[in-house]
């Protein structure tokens, strides 16, 4: 069982979404089977602030709106994708980027899943948004598939990047499990030497 944001998509740990206008995560929403009821418990991204809902099982909150993490109100069954197209609107700073291939051959040697695996592991990490973000891309071939998974890393130098992330291709990722991404995440974000990742070298024919 459980709950709807306005817009009909299901209530889910994890999520971001606004709250009476306020981005929020959704810590928890979970069914309390003795009464058919879901506990919803909201935290503002900005203050920590927390909120508890209860609501009858299939409630539509309707003062519970789902957005992305720039607070853009989403398209029912998206995760960021805005209703509507602000031009003015920034793009959402991040300190590295990673685009990891999901076309064919990595795909079977990895997951064409992986970057939706990686953005939860992220958003549980604290690293989706602020100032130490790291974004997550989906790739295209890269040409270089006897590498396997391949991911490349570039870094914003023009803000608060580190020179030495900067074009950094992985080998083997399809071999990473959740742990040694999450290492990776930790020494991009605290500018560590990258030297527990094999590294695809480069050479000029
Ligand atoms: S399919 Fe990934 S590099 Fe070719």
């Amino acid at each position: 069982m459980c709950a709807f944001y306005e817009n009909g998509d299901k209530i889910k740990k994890g999520d971001i979404a606004l709250y009476n206008n306020k981005s929020v995560r959704v810590l928890i929403s979970k069914h309390i089977k003795e009464n058919k009821t879901m506990d919803i418990v909201l935290e503002e991204l900005e203050t920590n602030k927390q909120y508890k809902i209860n609501v009858p099982y299939k409630t539509y909150i309707n003062t519970l709106k789902k957005s992305n993490t720039m607070g853009s109100e989403v398209e029912k069954g998206y995760e960021c994708k805005p209703k509507t197209l602000d031009p003015n609107k920034p793009i959402m700073h991040y300190k590295n980027i990673i685009y990891i291939c999901v076309d064919k051959r990595c795909s079977i040697a990895g997951s064409n899943k992986k970057a939706d695996e990686l953005r939860e592991l992220l958003k549980s990490m604290d690293l989706d948004r602020g100032k130490d973000r790291i974004k997550i891309s989906k790739s295209l071939c890269f040409g270089a598939c006897r590498y396997k998974q391949v991911a490349n890393i570039f870094s914003n130098t023009q803000t608060n990047g580190n020179i030495k992330h900067n074009n950094i291709w992985l080998s083997a990722t399809h071999k990473y499990n959740l742990k040694k991404w999450e290492e990776l995440f930790l020494d991009l974000k605290n500018d560590k030497e990258l030297n527990n990742f094999k590294q695809i070298n480069m050479k000029v024919y």
